[in-house]
């Protein structure tokens, strides 16, 4: 029986959990996340409050999964601790208090890649949700379009050449006055709004392209952003921007929607994957979990779409034990210099 600690502070979100794995089945003692509501004023993260902020939150935060897990720190194996990418003051908060609880405990260490993380997230919830499958990570920092034939092994076979999808999301939905994160508030707002009025570009789409180019697989979101930021001052010098606002969102949001449907579709196709894994806080959007689903059925009715659940989409300190896990499993150790990083290739990134 292997008792890991997780703990995750590389963004707002700061976290711990602790999986226990038995016999072969792994189970979820805790999972504490405490989102930083400091940042909502600003309409983004400011990094050097998000490093405070998680210094007042890491002991309660870790204190409250032990408790919940009804453990004592002396019960914890194993710690495994988020080191890159994210907001280096933020993820040294989490790391250093990592560093000092294993060594006060005499437990091994394991670093973590947040990305890594969100790849095993979905199979915390789905036991079928393991590779080999596509992957398609979409979050606030990261758009990431992989091939995961082991665990392990990240064939990165597209990424945004700008802004990352949840980052898009916000953008717009500040564009609209609606509060940070905005992901979800687009979300429901273009539930209300007619598809036929706004018909943005769909930004890397064309039918022709072919696996060769280079822009096959990739996927641009900074003109569809840029697009959006017209039609709403057109309908604002029109005076019509409340009547407008949930067409606009439903036009950019079908727009992006169908971009990252389609990009995901040639990459299980390019691969032959029976099984398709999302992960990331954009994964919380159902419009995007079905038009991906709908567009596989389709195609090849036996391709499994597997979204994680919304607390699992977004960052969580669960999946960074699962993947510390794995990475332990394998005989990796962090030694007590290990240092985080703004930017870093997943593991075994090809
Ligand atoms: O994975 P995550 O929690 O943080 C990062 O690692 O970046 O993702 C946060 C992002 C935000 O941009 C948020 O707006 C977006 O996920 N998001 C959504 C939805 N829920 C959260 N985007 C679209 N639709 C949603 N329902
Ligand atoms: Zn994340």
């Amino acid at each position: 029986m292997t008792r890991i600690l997780g703990i995750e502070t590389s963004c707002d979100e700061t976290s711990a959990a602790i999986l226990d794995d038995g016999t072969g089945e792994i189970v979820t003692r805790s999972l504490v996340i405490l989102s930083q509501d400091v940042h909502r004023v600003f309409g983004g993260v400011v990094p050097e409050l998000a490093s405070r902020a998680h210094l007042t939150a890491i002991v309660p935060v870790v204190r409250r999964a032990l408790e919940e897990a009804s453990m004592t720190p002396r019960d914890v194996d194993v710690v495994a601790v988020t080191t890159e990418p994210g907001l280096v003051g933020a993820l040294l908060v989490g790391l250093s208090y990592a560093k000092g609880f294993a060594l006060a405990l005499d437990v091994p260490l394991v670093g973590v890649h947040h990305m890594e993380g969100h790849l095993f997230a979905t199979s915390l919830d789905a036991p079928d949700a393991v590779p080999p499958f596509t992957a398609l990570l979409v979050s606030g920092g990261h758009t990431l379009l992989l091939d995961v034939p082991a665990w392990g092994e990240y064939h990165v076979l597209g990424a945004t050449r700008d802004d990352a999808a949840g980052e898009a999301f916000d953008k717009v939905a500040k564009l609209l006055g609606l509060p940070y994160p905005g992901g979800r508030h687009v979300e429901a707002l273009a539930r209300e709004g007619n598809p036929a009025r706004f018909r943005f570009a769909r930004p890397m789409l064309r039918r022709n392209d072919t696996p060769a180019d280079a822009s096959y697989f990739d996927v641009s979101f900074s003109g569809l952003k840029t697009a959006v930021l017209h039609a709403v001052r057109d309908s604002e010098r029109a005076g019509t921007i409340d009547q407008d606002r949930a067409d606009i969102a439903r036009g950019f949001q079908d727009a992006l929607v169908e971009t990252l449907t389609e990009k995901t579709v040639r990459a299980a196709r390019a691969h032959d994957r029976q099984r398709v894994v999302l992960g990331g806080g954009v994964a919380c959007n159902r419009t995007l979990v079905n038009a991906i689903r709908e567009r596989l059925a389709q195609d090849a009715g036996d391709v499994a779409v597997f979204a994680p659940s919304p607390r699992l989409a977004t960052d969580n300190a669960s999946m960074i034990a699962r993947a510390g896990l794995f990475r332990y499993y394998l005989g990796e150790r962090a030694e007590l210099d290990q240092g985080a990083l703004a930017t870093a290739p997943l593991p075994g990134q090809v």
